[in-house]
């Protein structure tokens, strides 16, 4: 049997993961599979019940499984604690403890949802692009790191540290993708202030040698921002650091219309992946049945696709998915100002979902 751990943890993220196994569990047994699921606690849910926001079993039970689907860390509930004992801290930790470098999340934008975007029909229709993340270093990682005295003063330190293995590796998960699909990679950087950019530069220049059908660009992480916004279809691949793919990454995601959309992949080398919903934990709409499931359920599309290697189910789930868009329905993020539609629930929409995969 194939074992999937279940880390739902804070705010929405319970709600949108019990909507997903549900999908995810039909899908797999349309197609000859069948799956176990094993809950475990991640972030703030952790962090109340032993005071962790990870716990080393958790680890290890993810280690031992085919996938894990993660839902959202956070909440203002656990605001007030330092960086390294906060929530989020669990989130970085499992990336880390499982080697996951490569975060793909993709960005399309589904027909029946143009119309969502703040952008104009004609910016918005067709995009579809994919963002690679370098996840398990850069900023989020470097030392030195904290809060030090300095004299009168307090000076904090974060440090982007790169070294030119972990550049290659994203780089050439960055030109694999791209030569699964438009054969166009961009590479965000800020060269011009950054010498750990530089190192990028020349590095992707390097693998950019082996996949010599890829059109690589290189474009300053700002005006690739810009673009982002005034011409979204341009981009086929984006590959960068961990940072500035956190920030393009949530860019990306509400071109397309809603962040509550966008599904993404964590992987490493070979082993198990990690897959989420781009968004957060949403507290302020936590237990209220008025999340979107859609982007957690599009996740595990993402899992049945790279862990299980079943792209038809996952095809089948994204086909259902536009179904139920298609079909009119809305969660509360999709609907307009002023737009007169009733608002489908999060449990609602699931149901929705699975009887669009029956039908
Ligand atoms: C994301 C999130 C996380 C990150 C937070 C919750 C730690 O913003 O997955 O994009 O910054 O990576
Ligand atoms: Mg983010």
């Amino acid at each position: 049997m194939t074992r999937i751990v279940l880390l739902s943890g804070d705010g929405i993220g319970p709600e949108v993961t019990r909507e997903a196994r549900r999908v995810l569990a039909l899908a797999a047994e349309q197609h000859g599979m069948t799956l176990s699921f094993e809950e475990a606690l991640i972030g703030g849910a952790s962090i109340d019940a032993h005071g962790t926001p990870l716990q080393d079993d958790v680890v290890a039970l993810c280690r031992d499984s085919a996938a894990v689907l993660l839902g959202a860390v956070g909440g203002p509930k656990w605001d007030d604690l330092s960086v390294e004992l906060r929530p989020e801290r669990g989130l970085l930790s499992i990336r880390k403890e499982l080697g996951l470098f490569a975060n793909l999340r993709p960005a399309q934008v589904f027909p029946a949802l143009v119309e969502a975007s703040s952008l104009r029909r004609e910016v918005v229709e067709g995009i579809d692009l994919l963002v690679v993340r370098e996840l398990t270093g850069g900023l989020y990682f470097g030392r030195p790191r904290g809060i030090d005295r300095n004299g009168k003063e307090r000076v904090g330190v974060n440090s982007m540290v790169y070294a030119d293995r972990e550049i290659e590796r994203i780089a050439r998960i960055g030109f694999e993708a791209a030569m699964g699909r438009r054969r166009q990679l961009c590479h965000m950087h800020k060269a011009n202030v950054l010498e750990v950019s530089q190192l990028w530069l020349e590095v992707v220049e390097e693998v950019a040698k082996d996949f010599p059908e890829v059109e690589l660009d290189h474009q300053l992480v700002d005006s690739g921002a810009m673009f982002l916004v005034k011409e979204p279809r341009r981009f086929d691949v984006i590959v960068t650091t961990n940072m500035f793919g956190d920030i393009i990454s949530d860019k990306a995601a509400m071109v397309t219309g809603s962040l509550g959309m966008l599904p993404s992949a964590s992987l490493g080398a070979g082993g198990v992946g990690l897959y989420e919903p781009v968004h957060g934990s949403a507290p302020d709409i936590a237990g209220t049945d008025r999340a979107n499931p859609l982007a957690a359920i599009l996740s595990a599309a993402m899992l049945l696709e790279h862990s299980l290697a079943a792209p038809a189910a996952a095809a089948k789930i994204r086909a259902a998915v536009a179904a139920v868009l298609d079909a009119g329905h809305r969660s509360g993020d999709l609907v307009l100002p002023g737009e007169d539609r009733p608002v489908t629930g999060c449990a609602a929409m699931g149901d929705l979902v699975l009887a669009a995969l029956e039908g």
